[in-house]
C-alpha cells in the first residue's frame, strides 16, 4: 500500500500574528490545492485559531507543537489536546526534541502526552532521534528503540492507525547539518522494523515516518526519493512559504 507523503511546517517560537497570517496566507496560495500529499502547519500556540481559519476550506491541515497529558485542571500555563481540537487542529507534535532537551519532556511524559492526543481525536507526530554524543557512541538505533516502545508499546495497535513518526536526529535540527539520504534511510529502515517488532507488520507498511533536520528545497528531494523516508518536519525552511512549497513539490 502506498504511504501519502506528510510534509509539517513547525514554525516554532517564531513570527507575530501579522507575519503568522502572511505566512499563511503564502502557503496556502502555493499549496492550497497540494493532492498526493498531506501538508500540516505548526503555528505557536496562540496563531493556531488565526492560522486554521485563514486556511480553511483548502487542503492544509494545521496542529500544535506540544499538549499537556491532562484534558483540564490546575497546570498553568498548557495547553490540553482537546483545547487543541476544539479550534480546528487535527494534528500536534509529541516529544519534538527541544521539549525533551529544552523543557525536560521525559521517556514518560512523551508516553503520557501521546495518549492524550490519541484521547482528543488528534493525529500524533511523535518525534524520536538521537543526540550527536549518542551517534557518535553507535546508540542511535538503541535510542530509537527506547523512545519508540516507551511511547507506542503499550498502546493497542487499533488505536494508532494515524499515528505519524518523525526521525529527527536532534545533531541535524537547527544546525545545516542534514543527515545524508543514505543514513537517514538506515534509520528509517530499523524504524519500521522496530514498529513491526512491537505492532505487527502491516502497522509498519502502513506508518508513515517523516525526516526531520535542516530539510530545505535544495535536499528534499534525495531525501525524500528513498523508500522509507515518508515525508518531512521542516523547521526553518518552513518559514519560507516558497522554499516550504519547493520541498513539497519534491
Ligand atoms: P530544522 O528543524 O528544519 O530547522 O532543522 C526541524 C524540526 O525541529 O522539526
Amino acid at each position: 500500500m502506498a504511504r501519502v507523503p506528510v510534509i509539517g511546517g513547525n514554525w516554532k517560537m517564531h513570527l507575530g500574528l501579522g507575519e503568522a497570517l502572511q505566512l499563511a496566507s503564502d502557503v496556502r496560495n502555493r499549496l492550497g490545492s497540494v493532492r498526493g500529499s498531506e501538508v500540516v502547519l505548526f503555528p505557536p500556540f496562540p496563531f493556531l485559531k488565526p492560522v486554521v481559519d485563514r486556511v480553511e476550506g483548502s487542503n492544509l491541515r494545521v496542529g500544535a507543537q506540544d499538549l499537556h497529558f491532562e484534558t483540564s485542571g490546575a497546570f498553568t500555563g498548557a495547553v490540553a489536546g482537546p483545547m487543541i481540537k476544539s479550534v480546528g487542529c487535527t494534528h500536534v507534535l509529541v516529544g519534538h526534541s527541544e521539549r525533551r532537551t529544552v523543557f525536560g519532556d521525559t521517556d514518560a511524559i512523551v508516553g503520557r502526552k501521546l495518549l492524550a492526543a490519541l484521547d482528543a481525536g488528534l493525529v500524533p507526530v511523535l518525534c524520536i532521534g538521537e543526540l550527536l554524543e549518542e551517534r557518535k557512541s553507535n546508540e542511535t538505533f538503541r535510542v530509537c528503540a527506547r523512545q519508540l516502545q516507551a511511547a507506542i508499546g503499550a498502546i493497542p495497535t487499533g488505536r494508532l492507525d494515524d499515528l505519524v513518526i518523525a526521525y529527527e536526529p536532534v545533531w541535524a535540527i537547527g544546525t545545516g547539518l542534514t543527515a545524508t539520504p543514505e543514513q537517514a534511510q538506515e534509520v528509517h529502515a530499523y524504524i519500521r522494523q522496530k514498529l513491526a517488532d512491537l505492532h505487527g507488520k502491516a502497522f509498519a507498511e502502513a506508518t508513515r515516518i517523516q525526516y526531520g533536520g535542516s530539510v530545505k528545497g535544495s535536499n528534499a528531494a534525495g531525501l525524500l526519493g528513498q523508500p522509507d523516508i515518508d515525508g518531512a518536519l521542516v523547521g526553518g525552511a518552513s518559514l519560507k512559504a516558497e522554499e516550504f512549497a519547493q520541498i513539497v513539490k519534491a
